[in-house]
């Protein structure tokens, strides 16, 4: 039986993995897990995986939990304190780091140091601080387990081989609700236009990512530490089906590729059950007969500028990433709030990178202190 503990329980991620868990009791349990201000569902999660430990945003949220709960049996603890708590908890063994955003760095960091494997899907944490958080795995020898459909591919076409046989990873990318939109149409690009995707279900941050292409910027980002590759070796490649969810192309000039229809409950049952495989037989196979054709396109980086930022951003190293990412985060929140249009996300994180001072990001606190000023930096554009 392998206890799990999950950060983010209520979000698209965390409700996949708790239907993965749920599917095979005999195999998994939760013992903990930590959620924002979703309280509803997540009073059903705690009825239903009976954790010991649940972690909320604040005591607000916490005292709502607790009526809803009524006499039922968990400790609720609240804020960073309460999700680090859920990240060590003692008798978990993998941590599912699913949060969204920077915030989830410290629970992952701290559940890394407290020897946990992570099934990671909080990609932002990879990107803002990849070089601490994959030392530390090293150093704690932890495995970081990928969640995210295309490095869950990656890892899984890459798994015993050797690196040095590796030339180059190709990312695919459905292209997003854009893919094909005129540049002079995205000056009206609506939130509810940009919610829309067309292949895959997530939550709402990472679904703006995906159709700015940040997302696939952030990928490789990510890519990068996961794998321990160079920006030239890391490759992105639009593929509207999103049949195919990676390629490994080795030395030799053999490509690997990965195939699934396009549903998270593989990625995340992978990652739970590694090394082994769970059959999932309650989902429909892949047909290549019904998908017809599978195609593929060069990525247009003059209508998608936030996927030549992201580049951009891994090419400088050090704080750049997590300034980008910072910048990211707080306009991504302000065109969901429809505080600003959709073209502006690109404009101002290209304005506040001019305007950062990268150094090397070799500690928790250089990141963190460079995640606070971009952040500042980008809300001063803004309220401009
Ligand atoms: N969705 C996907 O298919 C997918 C695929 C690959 C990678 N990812 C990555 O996985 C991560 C999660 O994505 P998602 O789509 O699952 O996001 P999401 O649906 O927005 O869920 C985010 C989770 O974080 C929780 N949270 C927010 N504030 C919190 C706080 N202060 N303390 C504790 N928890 C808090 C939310 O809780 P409440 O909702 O209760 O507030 C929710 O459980 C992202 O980094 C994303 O890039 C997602």
């Amino acid at each position: 039986m392998k206890t799990i503990a999950v950060l983010g329980s209520t979000g698209s991620v965390g409700v996949t993995t708790l239907d993965v868990v749920s599917r095979f009791p005999g195999q998994f349990r939760i013992g903990a897990m930590a959620a924002g201000r979703n309280v509803e569902l997540l009073a059903n999660q705690v009825r239903r995986f009976s954790p010991e430990l649940v972690s909320v945003a604040d005591s607000e949220v916490a005292r709502a939990l607790k009526a809803l709960l009524g006499g039922h049996k968990v400790e609720i603890l609240t804020g960073l304190d309460g999700a680090i708590a859920v990240a060590t908890y003692a008798g978990a063994k993998l941590v599912v780091s699913a949060m969204v955003g920077a915030l989830g760095l410290r629970p992952t960091l701290r559940a890394i140091e407290a020897g946990k494997d992570i099934a990671f899907a909080n990609k932002e944490v990879l990107v803002v601080a990849g070089e601490v958080v994959t030392r530390a795995a090293q150093i704690h020898g932890v495995r970081l387990l990928p969640v995210d459909s295309e490095h869950n591919a990656l890892f899984q076409c890459i798994e015993g081989r050797k690196r040095a046989e590796v030339k180059r990873i190709i990312l695919t990318a459905s292209g997003g609700p854009f893919r094909t939109l005129p540049l002079d149409r995205f000056a009206g690009v609506t939130v509810a236009d940009a919610l829309k995707h067309p292949t895959w279900q997530m939550g709402a941050k990472i679904t703006i990512d995906s159709a700015t292409l940040m997302n696939k910027g952030l990928e490789v980002i990510e890519a990068r530490w996961l794998f321990g590759l160079d920006a030239p070796q890391i490759s992105v490649i639009i593929h509207p089906q999103s049949i195919i969810h990676s390629m490994v192309e080795m030395i030799d000039g053999s490509v690997l590729a990965e195939m699934a229809i396009p549903d998270m409950a593989i990625p995340v049952a992978y990652a739970l059950a590694f090394p082994e495989r769970l059959p999932m037989d309650h989902l429909r196979p892949l047909s290549l007969v019904e998908c017809g054709n599978l195609t593929f396109e060069e990525p247009d980086f003059g209508r998608f500028p936030c996927l030549r930022l992201a580049y951009e951003a891994l090419r400088a190293g050090g704080t750049m990433p997590a300034c980008l990412n910072a910048a990211n985060e707080e306009l991504v929140a302000g065109f969901l709030a429809k505080k600003l249009r959709f073209v502006e996300i690109p404009r101002h994180i290209e304005t506040v990178m001019g305007r950062h001072h990268g150094r090397p990001a070799r500690s928790l606190e250089d990141v963190l202190e460079t995640d606070s000023w971009a952040r500042a930096a980008t809300q001063e554009l803004m309220a401009a």
